[in-house]
């Protein structure tokens, strides 16, 4: 199968390529700059595009059987995940698999990166190309960054409100075999996905904390500023969830003796 990876320079897409590539099909890795990190296996076929404009995005998708959409923007959520993602499924064969990894709880957080997260999932309502949209949890290595930044500014971030985040690895994985058995057998609703642990933010701060160790201070983040729907926003919301890879805990700590080397 040929698997069209968009925004495969990122966090999910560089693992997705990993995969796909580890699982013997054949895969296009488009970004901006057509360069994917190292440590990705070879075996790829990488493209520059750019989802905004839609310049190179032809040449990317052609030939795809599914189309892995992971681009994504903090500073421009409107342009790269609502614009982006019509420009490439307006492009993309209408035969062609939309796969948009989506966000468990997307349209109950608060902030304008969830809201085009929600408006990518509504769009989907609309289009005319078999799809498929697994909700994820935060990941550990995106929670990670975020920890990381705050101990930079010597703080340890507290709060009640609760998480259940995953290996990107296990996430991309499942993500890999959901696109597969849509390709086999068709599009179906999907499960929540989701790590193995969950905890408060406060509990998630301690465990990288203790693999971290450094003083800091205290500052308790409101869970109201990222949630109207409670404190299990960042949680899957029911129990057919598909528990993934392994936990913050244990990640934490192998995070760390891979830096160590
Ligand atoms: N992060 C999380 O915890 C999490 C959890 C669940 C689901 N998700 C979902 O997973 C998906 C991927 O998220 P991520 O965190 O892996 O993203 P990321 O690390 O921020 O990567 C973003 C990717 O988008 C590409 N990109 C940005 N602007 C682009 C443009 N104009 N045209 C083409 N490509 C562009 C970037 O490539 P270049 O800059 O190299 O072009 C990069 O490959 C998103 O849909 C996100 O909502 C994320």
């Amino acid at each position: 199968m040929r698997i069209a990876v968009v925004g495969a320079s990122g966090m999910l897409g560089t693992a997705v390529v990993a995969a796909a590539v580890a699982a013997g099909h054949d895969v296009a890795a488009t970004s901006r700059s057509g360069r994917i990190p190292d440590g990705v296996p070879t075996g790829y076929e990488a493209f520059a595009a750019d989802v905004t404009s839609g310049e190179g995005l032809p040449e990317a998708l052609r030939g795809a059987d599914a189309v892995v959409f992971a681009a994504n923007s903090n500073k421009r959520p409107a342009d790269v995940l609502v614009g982006g993602l019509m420009r490439t499924e307006k492009i993309m064969s209408s035969s062609a698999l939309l796969v948009l990894p989506s966000i468990v709880n997307c349209d109950k957080l608060r902030g304008a990166y969830y809201e085009a997260k929600s408006v990518q999932e509504e769009y989907l309502g609309h289009v005319e190309v078999p799809v498929i949209a697994p909700r994820i949890t935060q990941f550990h290595e995106f929670l990670g960054a975020i920890l990381s930044q705050a101990a930079r500014w010597r703080l340890s971030l507290r709060g009640s409100f609760t998480v259940q985040p995953v290996a990107v690895a296990a996430a991309a994985e499942s993500v890999l075999a959901s696109t597969v058995a849509a390709l086999d057998h068709g599009p179906l609703p999907q499960p929540d996905v989701a790590g193995p642990e969950r905890l408060t933010a406060t509990e998630m701060s301690r465990i990288w904390g203790a693999a971290h160790p450094g003083a800091r201070v205290p500052l308790r983040v409101p869970g109201r500023m990222l949630s109207a729907a409670g404190p299990d926003a960042m949680c899957p919301s029911n129990d057919a969830a598909v528990i993934v890879g392994e936990a913050f805990s244990s990640w934490c700590r192998g995070s760390v003796g891979a830096t160590q080397g």
